[in-house]
């Protein structure tokens, strides 16, 4: 049996990496390995009720310090309760969300908290996945494609236009600082085009 590999999906919201983190995992499972889906913030019932936190009321609700301190805390009990008990079980996983969220999200949107952010990381979490999907695609068309679900989890989303242009290019930057990980696709296709890439570079 093959290594059970982490892996990871990352990009703006809207950018269809919950769509393509399933169309890799029914693709992994047709060639025969056993595949779990998970996501975050969540992806352990602990973790998921922190999503709720995070997720929802007011943009000013939390400070980003304060998001960095939720969002590690939900991805503590994620790696314990989820990711590492199925790798462990021989499982590969992949996740719709991981660190470089945080990274991005928390540590290059509102201030330069990145190290405080990477510290946090070192402490707290202390792994990296083994391969990375971003997905970048024009923000303006995702955030259209993100509000059009209506899911009630658009506390992000309503910071609205100038916030997922720097997001952008806050993944652009993470994909290049980490090319032995991290694979650009170009989210700007047929979601059957983009789901073929991947599936060869998986
Ligand atoms: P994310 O998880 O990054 O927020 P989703 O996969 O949920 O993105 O996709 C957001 C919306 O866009 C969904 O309604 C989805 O069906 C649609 N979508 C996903 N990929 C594409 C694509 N390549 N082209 C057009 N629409 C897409
Ligand atoms: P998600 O449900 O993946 O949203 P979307 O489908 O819109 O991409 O993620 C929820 C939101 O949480 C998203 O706006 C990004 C944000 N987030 C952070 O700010 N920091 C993090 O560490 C994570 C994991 C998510």
């Amino acid at each position: 049996m093959s290594k059970p590999r982490f892996i990871t999906f990352e990009g703006i919201d809207g950018s269809g990496k919950s769509t393509q983190a399933r169309r890799l995992r029914d693709h992994l499972e047709a060639l025969g390995h056993k595949v779990a889906l998970t996501r975050e913030p969540g992806g352990s019932p602990g973790a998921e009720e922190i999503r709720q936190l995070v997720l929802t009321g007011d943009p000013d609700r939390w400070s980003a310090e304060t998001e960095i301190l939720l969002f590690t805390a939900a991805r503590r009990d994620h790696l314990e309760k989820t990711i590492e008990p199925a790798l462990a079980a021989g499982t590969t996983i992949i996740s719709d969300r991981f660190a470089d969220s945080t990274r991005v999200y928390q540590g290059a949107t509102r201030g330069d908290l990145r190290a405080m952010v990477d510290q946090l990381h070192a402490l707290m979490i202390g792994r990296e996945p083994d391969l990375t999907f971003i997905i970048d695609m024009d923000p303006a068309t995702a955030l259209e494609r993100g509000l059009a679900r209506n899911s009630g989890e658009d506390r992000f989303e309503d910071f609205g236009l100038p916030f997922q242009e720097t997001l952008r290019h806050g993944f652009l930057a993470l994909a290049h600082a980490h090319p032995n990980r991290c694979v650009l696709i170009d989210g700007n296709r047929t979601a059957d085009q983009i789901a073929s890439e991947i599936a060869a570079r998986a």
